[in-house]
Formats: structure tokens, sequence, C-alpha cells
């Protein structure tokens, strides 16, 4: 079976610039929207550039401009879409509406990725507000795509290894503590971190794939299914220095969401929802999901005392 040819959505982003990467890396004809909305932003423009002379191939289009977006979509099989949503960062879910309407106009897409790459807003109902707008656009997102009958697959990534590995899950800082650990009740609730190119090799491999047709793919690599506990235990053995920990309660920690500003309160939701409730780990995978590393044994998934290596 030929492979399909992909379209990346968002492919100089964060998430974005590994789905190209492993997209060609498996083989795909890689097409990579170039919005002409990046302007003078030389840094975009060099990560196209290079993406480029790797063998990928820009197509023009803009989320301003509908028919951009059809014309687009029509010259592939696979669109992956890794629009921004993180609010200290950048964050437009709902923009994908309009990539929807683009696809769902053009009507030969075999399988549509929307940006998700989270916990899975599907197990999130009861999330506090106000981050569970994050939740909620991407549910939003969710409707449209199988009102229109889109074949898709959503991939719940769980934590990414950059936001929350190098860390210690620490929040506003993306480095490793020197000395005193902030530890979220006990620390032993179970979270799933990733290595951020191996959640871009475990999405590729499922666009393909009909197990993972119209379904949830989880990202749960044994392995990686760790305690923040572990995680600080683990740092502590390639180091060789112990760490002071101090423990959070949850009234505690909720209580920091009090004057906190718009993007803080939004993370300070989903740290609640990950470290003291175990949103990623606290429910079975059913039927209407896959767990990656059980349908792509043949991927050697990063650990996340490899990951850690990289802050030593
Ligand atoms: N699980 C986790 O730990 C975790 C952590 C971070 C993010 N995520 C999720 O991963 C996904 C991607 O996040 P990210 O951090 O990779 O995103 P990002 O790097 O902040 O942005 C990705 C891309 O979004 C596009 N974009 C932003 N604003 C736009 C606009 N106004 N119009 C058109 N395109 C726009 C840009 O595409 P161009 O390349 O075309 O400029 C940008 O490169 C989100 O769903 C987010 O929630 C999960």
């Amino acid at each position: 079976m030929a492979k399909s040819r992909v379209l990346v959505v968002g492919g100089t982003g964060y998430i974005g610039k590994r789905i190209v990467k492993a997209s060609l890396a498996e083989g795909h004809r890689t097409f990579i929207l170039r919005r002409p909305e990046i302007g003078l932003d030389i840094d975009k423009l060099q990560i196209l550039m290079e993406f480029k002379r790797q063998g990928a191939e820009l197509i023009e289009g803009s989320f301003s401009d509908h028919r951009s977006l059809v014309e687009a979509v029509k010259q592939v099989d696979v669109v992956i879409c890794t629009m921004s949503g993180v609010h200290f960062r950048s964050h437009n879910i709902l923009l994908q509406l309009k990539l929807v309407d683009a696809i769902k106009e053009a009507g030969n897409i075999k399988r549509f990725l929307p940006s998700e790459f989270g916990a899975d807003p599907a197990q999130m109902e009861n999330a506090l507000e106000p981050g569970r707008v994050t939740f909620d656009e991407k549910m939003t997102v969710r409707k449209a795509i199988e009102e229109a009958n889109i074949p898709h697959t959503y991939v719940s990534a769980n934590c990414f290894g950059g936001y929350f590995v190098g860390n210690l899950s620490q929040m506003e800082t993306l480095v490793p503590p020197k000395h005193k650990v902030s530890i979220y009740g006990d620390g032993n609730v179970k979270v799933v971190f990733m290595d951020e190119d191996d959640i871009a090799t475990y999405a590729i491999k499922s666009i393909d794939d009909p197990r993972t047709l119209n379904k949830t793919l989880y990202l749960r690599p044994p392995e990686n299914i760790l305690s923040q506990m572990e995680l600080v235990e683990k740092w502590e053995k390639l180091t060789g220095k112990t760490l002071e920990k101090t423990s959070i309660s949850a009234e505690d920690f909720l209580a920091r969401l009090q004057g906190a500003d718009f993007a803080t309160q939004v993370g300070l939701g989903h740290f609640y929802h990950i470290f003291y409730e175990g949103c990623l780990t606290n429910f079975e995978i059913g039927e209407n999901g896959e767990e990656a590393s059980e349908l792509y044994p043949e991927v050697q998934y990063t650990r996340m005392h490899e990951y850690l290596q990289r802050y030593l």
C-alpha cells in the first residue's frame, strides 16, 4: 500500500516540527502549510526552508482564505494539525474549525489528526474553571469533525517531557531545581511522561493504520507511567544528590488560583488534574481507544532517565 501524503498544519510549532520530522523519516510525502501571515518571522521561515531542504513540500495557505485551505487539503491524504494550545504561549484551538470546514468541502481526506496531544478531553468533563477551556475547545473541534464524518484519530499524548520532566514537574521553570522540590500531595499519583519525538513517531505510525481509525490513540508506554516521586528519584540517582522535598496539599495548591493571572490559573488547573486527581491514568482504555506501545512495539521509546540526562 502506498504511504499517505501528509499535510502538517502548524509545522513550525513545538510539536509540529517533530511531526514533520517523523513524517519524513517514515517516508511519507510531507507537505507543510506555509502561511503568508508569518511575514517577517525569520525563524519560522528558516525552519520551513530547512524542512524543504530535507524533502518537505511547502503549500501556501491561510486560515483567512478558505479556498487556499481547501486547495491545500486536496493535495494530500492525511492532515495533521498541531495548532497552538498552551495559554502562556499561544492558544488557537478553535481556529481549527476552519480547517474542518475545508476538509469537509475537499472530501478526500482519509485521516485527520486534530491538535490534541494532551490529556484526553473526553475524560475532563468535570475539569476546573478556567483551565477546562482547553478541553472544552478540543471537544468542540471533535464534535465538528464527527458531525462532518471526517475519518480521524485523536492522539492523547499525556505529558510532554519538555514541560513536565526536565523541571521535575515544577511550575514556572523548565529546568531542574537545584536544592528544593515541591511534591504534589504524596507524589505517588501515576502520570505518563513522553519524549516529544516519540509522540510524533507514534502519531505518524497511526495515520495509515486501520486499528486507529476513528479512535483515540493513548500514549502510555509502560515504563513511562511514573509518579512525580519516581521521576524525582530518577533525577536524584543521576545527580547523586538528594533534594529537599516539600509536600503541597491539594487545598494549598488550589488556593494558588486566587489572584493568579489567567494563563497561570489554566496551568494550575491542569497540574491539579494530572498530579492530584491522576486524570491521565485513572481510567481504563475503552473500546474506542488503543494504546500506542502495544500497537507499535517496534518503537524504542525514550525512558525518562534518558530524557533527564539532557539536563545534567
Ligand atoms: N501534553 C502536553 O504536555 C502539551 C504541552 C504543550 C502543548 N500541548 C498541545 O499540543 C498542541 C500543539 O501545541 P504547541 O505548543 O506545539 O503549539 P505552538 O508551538 O505554540 O504553535 C503551533 C502552531 O500553531 C500555529 N498557529 C498559532 N497561532 C496561529 C494563528 N493565529 N493562525 C494560524 N496558525 C497559528 C502556528 O503554525 P505555523 O507553523 O503555521 O506558524 C504554530 O507554529 C496543542 O493542542 C497543545 O494543547 C500539549
